[in-house]
């Protein structure tokens, strides 16, 4: 079930948009007739998820595919060009390109932790730097999919603990920075989102894992695609005018709870742990 909101003639971009959640989003938004742009490593996620929205494209939206790696600054620019000449200024950006695993911090290779700190972080950084001159002033709606990990430490997270609280603080930070030019920058934060990469990798790859991650959500459901979705239609529309700086959950209350991988309840032993 998607809210209603009218999204022609707005170009969106959503960088690592080209699968689960970050897709989910686009999707919406294509929706909603607007121009989306969907950005990702690979050139066969961008080829299958610009498939996917053609359908959509026949509602009046209009969709194009751009591969980048966001460690790559100069090809984040480049990306950014590129969509800025066919769909015009960008009125909203959704930087949500991720990498994890789960791995003890005393097992993890230095190389293990600089990589999703690169993704996560640096990356971040490197699509709203990138971004800014591109951005519609005033007006324009930055949304960064972090996780509940930033604020909720969780074993064998150490890099995308680390790396998520940055995003944050990124987030409170470029809404200072960028609140006089009518630029608002926010945070989603995803609880376990059913269907997901992240999902089945950390937090349900088996039954029982599945099982337990159920019992540690208030709202005794997974999230679906439309639940975080819905948030980011909001958070790009007028009707959020005034929401800038914030870390919204979208988790059925699940960070309330201490977050904790089913094989810690259980008693197993951590991936990775030595000794
Ligand atoms: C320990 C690992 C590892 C593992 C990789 N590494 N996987 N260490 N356990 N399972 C180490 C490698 O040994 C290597 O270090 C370093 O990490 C880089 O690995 P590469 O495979 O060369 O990196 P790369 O090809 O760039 O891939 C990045 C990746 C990969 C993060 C490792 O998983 C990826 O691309 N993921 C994208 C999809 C994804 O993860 N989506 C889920 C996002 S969910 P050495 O020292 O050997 O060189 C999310 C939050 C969900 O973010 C929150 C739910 C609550
Ligand atoms: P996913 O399907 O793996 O999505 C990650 C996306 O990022 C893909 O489109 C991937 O495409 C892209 N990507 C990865 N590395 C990249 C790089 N270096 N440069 C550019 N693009 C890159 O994961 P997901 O589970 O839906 O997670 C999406 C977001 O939600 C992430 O930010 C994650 O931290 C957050 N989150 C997820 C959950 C959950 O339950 N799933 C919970 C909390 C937070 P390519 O491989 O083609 O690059």
């Amino acid at each position: 079930m998607q809210i209603d909101l009218d999204y022609a003639d707005r170009h969106v971009v959503v960088f690592g948009g080209t699968t689960g959640i970050n897709f989910g989003i686009a999707q919406a938004f294509a929706r909603q007739r607007a121009r989306v742009t969907v950005a990702s490593r690979r050139q066969e996620n961008v080829d299958a998820a610009v498939a996917a929205l053609a359908a959509v494209r026949e509602a009046g939206a209009e969709v194009h595919g751009v591969v980048a790696d966001v460690r790559d600054f100069d090809a984040v620019g480049a990306a950014f060009a590129q969509s800025v000449q066919r769909f015009g200024p960008v009125d909203v950006l959704v930087s949500g390109a991720a990498g994890n695993f789960l791995c003890a911090a005393q097992a993890m290779s230095s190389n293990g932790f600089k990589v999703v700190v690169d993704i996560d972080l640096v990356g971040s950084f490197h699509v709203l730097r990138q971004a800014h001159a591109h951005l519609r002033k005033p007006g324009a709606s930055v949304i960064q999919i972090t996780a509940p990990q930033s604020f909720v430490p969780m074993r064998y997270q150490a890099h995308a603990s680390a790396a998520k609280a940055g995003v944050d603080q990124l987030t409170r930070t470029l809404a200072l920075e960028w609140g006089g030019e009518g630029i608002r920058v926010n945070s989603i934060s995803p609880g376990p989102i059913d269907g997901t990469e992240g999902f089945r990798k950390l937090m349900a790859p088996t039954a029982e894992d599945r099982a337990f991650a159920l019992g540690q959500v208030p709202l005794q459901r997974f999230g679906s695609l439309d639940d975080i979705a819905n948030l980011a239609l909001f958070l790009g529309s007028p009707y959020a005018a005034y929401i800038s700086g914030a870390l919204i959950p979208c988790d059925g209350g699940g960070a309330l709870e201490s977050v904790k991988p089913a094989l810690e309840a259980a008693g197993r032993r951590g991936p990775g742990a030595a000794g």
